[in-house]
């Protein structure tokens, strides 16, 4: 290649990495995938070796990373926060020990000791603690200076505001300890799942969930993030000294810090490949997400002679999995229709193998997700595993776009049943209802599945084939069918019939939040039917409940409350339950007739001294009451505490009975 158009690529290759720099670091929204910018570095990095009159004082080769965000404060790095090389073969990693020993004059076949551990993929920071007292904390920001990101730190509860003392007593006056703040992986799927009903950009992996986290504005934020950290090294450290590597981090652990587990010393470049593997598949169990595993020189002295390149040191090495992202081509979208007849749009893509498991659909979430992500038919997109199993499309390779690709519109009719579309929130929705097959098949499938009526033997693929030949219209007709009927269908025998319908006659007398949590009530999960449960105790008093009553259960909000009421009001559901009962369901009713406050009602003003409000409507509860939130004509008590609010004065002025805590601790048997 000539020098001229070696130019014209690292100007073109500079401008590319310097774009996906700014979507990484900036939006914490990357366009291409980790292995799709280290094949642009690298490449760049080759033309600038065999070239060197090509390398630009701006070129990304020549600094560790970007800009820190201007809201934040800076702090400066005593020592720079330097990179890793990266090795995706296991030949790279044996060219990196080769080359090691290269550099140290020692024969080929000499084994090094490495200090084996996983890479986090999460964010790197730098902790200061002075005098045993934790000063100022930053982001690794460009290697050189990070966001002042202190009042954000102290939120994690891993990170000791002051060190615990080291077994020679001997806390030092000054150590930077450098480590890896990441988000569990069920943290980031319930943010997600947060931001998903608010109808919000979900964070595309835990990564940018943790980053985003952490660079928040307001502390409170991030403190509602569990976060969590596992430090990796020390910066500048005065007044003690050590010898490898491990010992480093055995030092920061006996200081009461977090090191990540299964780190270990190999010896050779064999048995790292070996703790490699090991750790590749231990990867899917361990509920936060690593990107490989780094290898480190262990002997500090050694580390010394080998010294650092501009980017990154040379005794150190990453050598990352197999990335769990990749990019494929969307061959069409279509529409899934739920059981409360949510429309889900579902991108069918080119099969891909992403990390070892084939992808062939990903969801899209909702419309308002598809635009801000703008995919279209045609499009190629990156598509990842983050953590989950349903994978996702983490972004959209604009440049790749064919021509005329138009942009996805949800129907306006539904695709199963052709009902009317209505928009709520973020979701479409069908307005067919139980006259729409797709969301019947969905109910029922809902309806008998395990942590609902529990009944075995009526999986997908029949439940679909008696909707289809018309012997199940609704739930309560799993209770008529006749065996008959069944054997007239294909694939039904004598034997297996007779088991479905004894799992069926089983599933009669299931206890009311079961019953509750399967009739698929629009927001309301195994959680909030067992609450329901506790609250309301039959499943009548439910039935009749008021908003009001609903609203007095603890943990129920508005919109849920009003999911109920809706669902009972609607006639063909009081209608199935009526068919339900005269097939023989035996609801387990626990009417908890005897309690010390069976059918009081009590409404709660000011503090309480010995018991959060949540307790003392608890007690209530578990002795047969009610709370109210609200005076009203129901209340037989009101319990006033300290600083008694406007609900005090309008009880008084209604002339209602109103106690002190002690007396309501008399009343519950506890005065
Ligand atoms: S050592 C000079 N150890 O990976 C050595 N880094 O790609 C600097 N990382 O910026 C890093 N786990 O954010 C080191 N066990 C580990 C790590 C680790 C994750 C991150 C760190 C670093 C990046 C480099």
């Amino acid at each position: 290649m000539d020098e001229l158009k070696a130019k014209q690529e690292a100007e073109r290759l500079r401008k590319e990495i310097n774009y996906h720099n700014y979507r990484y670091y900036v939006l914490d929204r990357p366009a291409v995938t980790d292995a799709e910018y280290d094949r642009l570095m690298r490449r760049l990095q080759q033309l600038e070796n065999e070239f060197p009159g090509l390398i630009t004082p701006d070129s990304p080769t020549q600094r560790i990373g970007a800009a820190p965000v201007k809201a934040f404060g800076t702090i400066k790095h005593a020592i720079p926060m330097l990179s890793l090389d990266n090795a995706f073969s296991a030949e790279e990693a044996i060219e990196f020990d080769r080359r090691v020993k290269r550099l140290l004059k020692m024969p080929h076949d000499a084994l090094i000791i490495y200090a084996a551990e996983p890479k986090l993929d999460g964010l790197a920071i730098e902790l200061v603690y002075e005098d045993g007292i934790f000063t100022k904390g930053s982001t690794r920001g460009d290697g050189y200076a990070g966001e002042d990101v202190t009042r954000n730190l102290k939120t994690i509860k891993s990170i000791p505001l002051r060190l615990i003392e080291p077994p020679d007593g001997k806390v030092p006056d000054y150590v930077e300890v450098r480590g890896e703040v990441y988000l569990p992986l069920e943290s980031f799927k319930k943010i997600n799942r947060e931001k998903e009903k608010k109808g919000e950009a979900l964070f595309a992996n835990p990564r940018n969930a943790a980053a985003g986290s952490l660079r928040q504005l307001d502390p409170r934020i991030t403190a509602s993030r569990p976060l969590d950290l596992f430090c990796w090294g020390t910066g500048e450290v005065r007044g003690v000294t050590f010898d490898t590597h491990l010992e480093t981090l055995e030092f920061i652990r006996s200081i009461g810090l977090k090191i990540a587990p299964m780190i270990k010393p190999v010896k050779g470049i064999e048995e790292a490949l070996k703790y490699h593997e090991e750790l590749e598949k231990k990867r899917e169990e361990l509920g936060y997400e690593l990107d490989g595993i780094v290898l480190k020189v262990n002997d500090l002295d050694i580390q010394k002679r080998l010294g650092v390149l501009t980017r990154s040191p040379r005794w150190a090495l990453a050598y990352k999995f197999t990335p769990k992202q990749d990019s494929t081509v969307v061959r069409a979208i279509e529409i899934g229709v739920g059981r409360t007849g949510a429309l889900t749009p579902v991108a069918l893509l080119e099969p891909v193998s992403v990390g070892g498991v084939t992808i062939e659909h990903a969801t899209l979430h909702n419309q308002d997700e598809i635009d801000r992500k703008d995919v279209r038919p045609g499009d190629t997109v990156i598509v990842q595993r983050a953590g989950d199993v349903i994978p996702e499309i983490a972004g959209v390779i604009k440049e790749k776009r064919p021509h005329g690709a138009k942009p996805f519109r949800m129907p306006d009719k539904c695709p199963r049943c052709g009902s009317m579309v209505e928009k709520i929130g973020a979701i479409h929705f069908c307005t067919g209802g139980l006259s729409c097959p797709a969301q019947l098949m969905e109910s029922i499938r809902h309806f008998s599945s395990k942590k609902a009526m529990d009944i075995e033997g009526l999986g997908d693929m029949h439940v679909n084939q008696f909707v289809e030949n018309g012997l199940l219209k609704d739930v309560a007709d799993i209770y008529r069918l006749k065996k008959a009927d069944i054997l007239r269908l294909e694939r039904w025998a004598e034997k297996s019939a007779d088991n479905l319908l004894r799992a069926i006659e089983n599933s009669k007398k299931p206890s009311l939040g079961r019953f509750i949590f399967a009739l698929g009530i629009r927001g309301v999960g195994e959680h909030m039917a067992a609450l329901l449960e506790k609250k309301f105790g039959s499943l009548d008093s439910l039935m009749n409940a008021s908003e009001e009553d609903l609203l007095g259960t603890y943990e129920i909000g508005p919109e849920t409350a009003r999911s109920i009421l809706d669902f009972f009001i609607e006639k063909h559901n009081r209608d199935v339950i009526d068919k339900l009962k005269k097939a023989g369901l035996d609801l387990q009713e626990s009417k908890r007739a005897g309690g010390r406050l069976t059918g009081k009602v009590f409404l709660f003003t000011g503090t309480l001294q010995t018991f959060t409000r949540d307790e003392a409507k608890a007690i209530v509860e578990s002795e047969g009451g009610e709370t109210a939130s609200a005076v009203g004509k129901k209340v037989d008590y009101v319990v006033a505490g300290k600083e008694p609010g406007s609900k005090y004065d309008k009880a008084k002025e209604t002339g209602l009975k109103i106690i002190d805590e002690a007396e309501f601790r008399r009343l519950i048997g506890k005065g």
